[in-house]
């Protein structure tokens, strides 16, 4: 084994020693910490800027660690009594990106894509814990689920709460930037996805669209950082996402929410 190779390993093996990053796909962790030990730093300066990477991508949207236990038993209270809708609620007040769209749930999904339903096979890529929207989303019955992160318990959970709520599905651990999903589906779900992969590597949006096989994309953005502050993201975005469709044979449709910016994308014109 190489010195590089060496110290690569013991970079994955330092994160995977970690409570708060243990759970992340290795390939990730993997694509980090090389591109982190290229610039010729130590091995103690690499494991720290990986770990602050890790945070910005993912971390940063648990406060601390999710007890998935604890929130199957509330699910399975809320499906007992007849509570489901609330039940979900209560979990995706879990992780930031979904509890920021709580206040606008009732409205998100119906309103967006009323015009394309009912769907039968859906892909939520870097899903966190947006699967447990999935009563809201106007689907078709026997509709199939596939979901994407890259934490292991966070997809484990996910598999469990598909197994109660009946939903056909699948939820799996995967980066995927370098394992982009390969699946025909008629919806993709990028939901505050793309700034993420982007602050791992430069240009994997693009990359990532153009994989993807669905009839419809919705991609969004936020409108604040986690922090609260708005400095001109509306506007950023905005641009971004011009800059994706330039390119490309595709119309998309605007929708502004108090906290979240989203496009409903139509690519049959590449199709
Ligand atoms: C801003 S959150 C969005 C979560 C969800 N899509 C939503 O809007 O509720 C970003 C998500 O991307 C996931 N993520 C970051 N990098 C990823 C990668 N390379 N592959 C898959 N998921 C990733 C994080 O774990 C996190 O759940």
């Amino acid at each position: 084994m190489s010195g590089d190779e060496k110290a690569l390993k013991s970079l994955v093996e330092s994160i995977a020693a970690t409570t708060k990053y243990k759970n992340v796909s290795s390939q990730l962790v993997r694509s980090i910490g090389a591109r982190e030990l290229a610039k010729g730093v130590s091995l103690k300066t690499a494991v720290k800027a990986t770990k602050s990477k890790l945070h910005q991508v993912g971390g940063a949207y648990q406060a601390g660690h999710i007890d998935y236990d604890a929130a199957l038993q509330t699910l399975r209270a809320a499906s007992f009594a007849a509570d489901w809708r609330n039940g979900c609620r209560e979990i995706m007040g879990l992780h930031a990106s979904t509890r920021e769209r709580l206040p606008i749930l009732d409205d998100f999904y119906s309103l967006i894509l009323s015009g394309i339903a009912p769907l039968r096979r859906v892909l939520d890529i870097a899903c966190g814990l947006n699967p447990l929207a999935v009563s809201w989303m106007p689907l078709a019955e026997n509709a199939q689920y596939l979901a994407y992160d890259i934490y292991s318990d966070m997809m484990q959970f996910i598999e469990d709460y598909m197994q109660l709520a009946r939903l056909d599905g699948r939820a799996e651990v995967r980066d995927v930037i370098h394992d982009p999903p390969s699946e025909t589906v008629d919806l993709a779900l990028l939901l505050k996805t793309l700034p993420c992969l982007e602050q791992i590597e430069k240009g994997a949006s693009a990359r990532l669209l153009d994989t993807i096989q669905a009839r419809y994309l919705l991609i969004s953005y936020p409108v604040s950082s986690l922090g609260g502050r708005h400095k001109g993201m509306i506007q950023t975005y905005d641009m971004q996402f011009a800059a994706l469709l330039e390119s490309r044979n595709w119309t998309a449709d605007r929708y502004l929410f108090s906290s979240e910016l989203a496009f409903l994308v139509d690519t049959t014109g590449d199709l």
